[in-house]
């Protein structure tokens, strides 16, 4: 009679197997073994094992020894040039490549190199070729280098380069002998393009969508800091599929990204911008640093598969080609022009760019003029209904409106879509005329203060004894009936908080509940107005603060805080007071936070960027919609084929 387990036991080991299962649960990454669905590779100059010496100073030549290893068969032919010092080809060089069952071609502009090899190589390589001698280990290769020439300049192994550029010249300043270290530094005799092989997939077991990842990890480097990486990036001709790349790196460098025919997402760390075109600086999304915050961030953005992930050295050059084999198969593609059209330049911008930004009431974009210099001679731009055109002035294109009006539609809960049209001026090659765009309105709570019972033209500045008129207002699409207006407060410095509502009902003195609109398309609203009065002896502050929760039944809450400029008509304008900016405080669920953070957008709010302050908040709140920095190049978020067309 054998023990017999609880039925107790196997959800007690589930519960202690899994301290933190997260969302990256169901996906154990495995190398991969068949094709990979990326070739990358990346600049290096750390060479496995190496070294460089002294010992060829007094001798006739300098000799440089390459000894190249494979861990699978190159499908490119190795490059490897030979460039002289700045003095020129002054004295003759050596190169020693072994580099058995490679094809490689060897290009210097110094005539007299003299190559040793057993490589193949291609036609073209006009070079002596000596045989190489018969050495079966890395000491007798480098005692008969030292036998023939007297002296051994450097000597790298090398595994699965792409290039290499060997600079010619000697130091002697290093060591006398040439004595191979592990893990070897060779700058700056040599840069190499080595391919990654070491990357791993997986899929999620209950995979909803065919969604494929891509995550490349860097990891710091301690020896070459490296401020900027040039990421070149290219896709097969026609693809159209539904994938992310991810690209994570400690949190000050800058990514350059060359994009080549992609239609493709991407989530970056750090700081990123698209080269060869004017691109702004584009503060990135914080990622997490570990493989399973990085799966789980794929799963969170609906990317089931991993089809690749990858750790590579921090490296100022990497190089990554999404191939087609790897790729998951488009749904449907009916329209492979519309995937051309859109990876044109000005999709491209619009999508990097994200110049919308949408409240609950308005939708504004705002377009730097010097961002539009790629597309020639855009005149004007107008939103889906043209009569709704942006106002220019010397640097900014600039418009905003109502989200009912302009042919704005509220059909996706949480966004409302339009399309930015532009003209263009005479003698400019045509170009597409709208990009349909989807603009995401953040649920949160919304202040704004009003001088007039109107509720038109929104300020920032409060009057003292003279009526002031408040709103609140939010979408909660689910039940806007639940939704609660739990109290709104007037804060100033040094001087006692005044409760002004409570509970949807006037607390303080002079203050008035108004009607406010009836709740439309699961928006609710509530106004009030109150005067603020100063009290006896007190100062008048230079600011104050509105602060007000809404809530539901539960203790889900949203709150928000509008800070105001005070004045005070009864003594001269304060210049101190009245000169500054006002700030718009914001108090925000942690999963609104990213909404607010729309890279895109940085530039256009970065005088009235919100200040988001955490309060403990319902972790059942619903994970927002938000598109935070899921930026795509290219593409909308919509159907890939979506209604836009050419004008
Ligand atoms: C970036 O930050 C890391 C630490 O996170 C530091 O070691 C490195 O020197 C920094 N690099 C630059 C270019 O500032
Ligand atoms: C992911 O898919 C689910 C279910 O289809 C959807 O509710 C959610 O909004 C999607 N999330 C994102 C970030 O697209
Ligand atoms: C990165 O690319 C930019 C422009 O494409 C170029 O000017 C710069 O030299 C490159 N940096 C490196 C390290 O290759
Ligand atoms: C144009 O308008 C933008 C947005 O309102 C503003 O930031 C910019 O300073 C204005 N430029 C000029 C020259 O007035
Ligand atoms: C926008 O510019 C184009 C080209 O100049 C012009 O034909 C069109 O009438 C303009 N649209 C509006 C609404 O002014
Ligand atoms: C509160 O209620 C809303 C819907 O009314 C729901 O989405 C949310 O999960 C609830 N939160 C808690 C903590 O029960």
């Amino acid at each position: 009679m054998g023990p017999r387990a609880s039925p107790l036991l196997p959800l007690l080991l589930a519960l202690l197997g899994h301290p933190d299962p997260g969302r990256a649960e169901g996906c154990d990454l495995q190398p991969v073994t068949a094709e990979p669905p990326i070739t990358l590779s990346y600049a290096t100059s750390t060479v496995p094992w190496g070294c460089v010496s002294s010992s060829s100073l007094g001798t006739e030549h300098e000799v440089h020894i390459l000894n190249v290893e494979w861990s699978k068969a190159s499908a490119f032919p190795l490059k490897v040039s030979v460039v002289p010092r700045a003095g020129g080809c002054t004295r003759q060089a050596v190169l020693v490549l072994l580099c058995a069952r490679c094809s490689a071609t060897v290009t210097s502009p110094c005539s007299d190199l003299l190559v040793h090899t057993d490589a193949h190589l291609s036609p073209g390589t006009t070079m002596t070729r000596p045989e190489l001698p018969m050495a079966t280990s890395e000491g007798q290769l480098l005692a008969w280098a030292r036998r023939t020439y007297g002296g051994i300049t450097s000597y790298s192994k090398l595994r699965d380069p792409r290039w290499v550029q060997l600079r010619l010249g000697e130091d002697a300043n290093k060591h006398p002998e040439c004595i191979p270290k592990e893990h070897f530094n060779a700058m700056p005799h040599l840069e190499t393009e080595v391919f990654f092989h070491g990357m791993k997939g997986c899929s999620r077991g209950d995979a909803q969508s065919a969604g494929a990842a891509h995550i490349v990890r860097l990891q710091a480097e301690s020896s070459f800091p490296v401020a900027e990486v040039n990421l070149s990036l290219s896709c097969p001709e026609g693809a159209m599929s539904n994938q992310i790349l991810i690209l994570q790196s400690q949190a000050n460098l800058t990514w350059s990204l060359s994009v080549n025919n992609c239609h493709i997402q991407f989530l970056v760390s750090g700081n990123y911008k698209i080269a060869h075109i004017s691109s702004p600086l584009l503060p990135g999304e914080h990622l997490p640093d570990t493989e399973q915050g990085l799966v789980a961030k794929a799963f969170e953005k609906n990317y089931s598969v991993i089809a690749s992930y990858s750790i590579i050295p921090t490296s100022a050059r990497v190089s990554l080609e999404i191939q087609e084999h790897g790729e998951v198969p488009a749904s449907s593609s009916p329209c492979p022009a519309e995937a051309v059209r859109r990876a044109s330049l000005p999709h491209t911008l619009l999508f990097m760019l994200q110049p919308w930004k949408c409240t609950d009431e308005t939708m504004e974009i705002v377009i730097a003029r010097s961002h539009l210099e790629p597309i020639k001679d855009v005149v004007n731009i107008t939103l889906r209904d043209i009569s709704c055109q942006a106002e220019k002035n010397a640097t900014h294109f600039m418009l905003k409106t109502p989200l009912s009006h302009c042919g704005t539609s509220l059909e996706g809960r949480g966004h409302a879509n339009n399309e930015v049209r532009w003209g263009a001026g005479q003698g400019s090659a045509p170009i597409p005329s709208d990009v349909a765009f989807q603009c995401n309105i953040p649920r949160e709570l919304f202040l704004r203060l009003f001088p007039t019972a109107t509720f038109e033209v929104p300020q920032t500045e409060l009057e003292v004894n003279k009526e002031a008129f408040v709103q609140a207002s939010m979408r909660w699409e689910d039940h806007p009936a639940d939704l609660q207006l739990k109290e709104c407060w007037l804060v100033a410095l040094g001087q006692e908080p005044v409760l002004l509502v409570q509970g949807g009902e006037a607390r303080g003195a002079g203050v008035a509940v108004l009607e406010g609109p009836p709740s439309s398309r699961g928006r609710k609203v509530w106004r009030f107005r109150f005067t603020y009065t100063v009290p006896e002896g007190g100062r008048v502050p230079f600011s104050a603060t509105l602060k007000c929760k809404a809530g539901l039944q539960n203790n889900t809450i949203f709150e928000k805080v509008l800070e105001v400029t005070v004045k005070d008509s009864w003594q001269p304008p304060n210049n101190r007071g009245l000169g500054l900016a006002a700030v718009l405080g914001i108090t925000f669920g942690a999963f609104l936070i990213g909404a607010l953070l729309t890279a895109g957008l940085w530039y256009i709010y970065s005088h009235t960027r919100p200040i988001s302050k955490l309060q403990p908040v319902s972790s059942t709140a619903p994970a927002s919609e938000s598109s935070s920095t899921n930026h795509s190049i290219g593409s909308t978020q919509s159907t890939p084929c979506s209604t836009s067309s050419m004008a």
